[in-house]
């Protein structure tokens, strides 16, 4: 974490240590029902400037699961008259919180609001840059799914597909994964897993899905971020074609999951876009951990939220 930044405060994956990876994954992996937080804190204040689902309410059910209180931004803040979101963040900071969590457009915001606050800042996704509470979840989803009880992923290859260029949850994921001792391949067309990208996140590329397909312990499928395109592209599928096309070069049909090796899992971070990156079958599969990466979010949630607030 850099020197500016409050201890307790949670960024990024890339340039976390081993041995700090595998506390954080050992806490999330114990906090089933965790202890309360005896200390008195003021607030956990939950700043979502973009739409959340997952993310944001587990972060509030694990709030809850600690004894913390939530104050959380709505849709109508003032960042609608022209408030920057440092400036908004500065200004919560003031009204005695324990810690800051933030979901922002901006790549990098999170570093950016972190240096402004005295108190700890969590990440809960900033543009195209990371996720990390995402990313330990799917490290956490991948070690438990395959029975690596010491989180030492060493001999397991990881497969990510889709739209590696605008997903941050690939940046965390794959950091993570490499620290853990994974070998991470991504895949998926050109324009959305380019090769130059995935030597800057120290990944393989590939692009015959399926031959990959049969060599993964572990799929993480992910969605077509049109909302990231660009303004000139925003809502359509540019070059990858439309939904239906998509689907056709890239996503994991119920043939190409019978493709799979018999102990492979299959992740996606959510949301879901049945039909297009995932068939509805193949969410719904046994060996889909979609649903248990949600469970396990609040487990990773209440871990970081402990290590933000009360650190050891
Ligand atoms: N995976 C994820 O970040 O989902 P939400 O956007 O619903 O929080």
């Amino acid at each position: 974490m850099p020197p500016a930044c409050a201890s307790g405060s949670l960024l990024q994956l890339r340039g976390m240590d081993r041995d700090e990876l595998v506390a954080l994954l050992s806490e999330a992996r114990d906090a089933r029902e965790p202890e309360p937080v005896h200390a008195t804190h003021g607030p956990v204040a939950l700043c979502f400037f973009e739409p959340s689902t997952r993310t944001r309410l587990s972060f509030e059910v694990a709030a809850q699961r600690l004894g913390l209180a939530v104050i959380a931004l709505g849709d109508a803040s003032s960042t609608s008259k022209g408030e920057t979101i440092v400036d908004t963040c500065r200004t919560i900071e003031q009204m005695g919180i324990a810690c800051l969590i933030l979901r922002a457009r901006p790549s990098g915001m999170a570093q950016v609001v972190a240096r402004s606050l005295s108190c700890p800042v969590v990440n809960a996704g900033d543009g195209r840059h990371e996720h990390p509470t995402q990313g330990l979840i799917d490290c956490l989803a991948i070690a438990e799914g395959l029975g690596r009880d010491g989180f030492d992923l060493s001999g397991v290859r990881v497969l990510i597909v889709g739209d590696i260029v605008n997903s941050r949850v690939a940046r965390s994921s794959a950091a993570g994964l490499a620290t853990l001792g994974a070998r991470v391949v991504c895949a998926g067309p050109p324009h959305l897993c380019p090769d130059a990208l995935a030597a800057a996140l120290g990944v393989e590329v590939a692009r015959d899905f399926e031959a990959q397909l049969a060599l993964a312990d572990a799929v993480v499928m992910l969605r077509v971020q049109r909302e990231r395109h660009g303004s000139s592209d925003e809502g359509s599928w540019g070059a990858a074609g439309g939904p239906d096309a998509y689907r056709l070069a890239w996503g994991l049909t119920r043939e190409r999951m019978d493709l799979l090796q018999d102990h492979a899992v299959i992740l996606h971070p959510g949301p879901v876009n049945r039909g297009v990156e995932i068939d509805p079958e193949v969410a719904d599969a046994p060996r889909s951990l979609i649903l248990r990466q949600v469970a396990l979010g609040v487990q990773v949630r209440s871990a970081v939220l402990r290590r933000a607030v009360a650190p050891s």
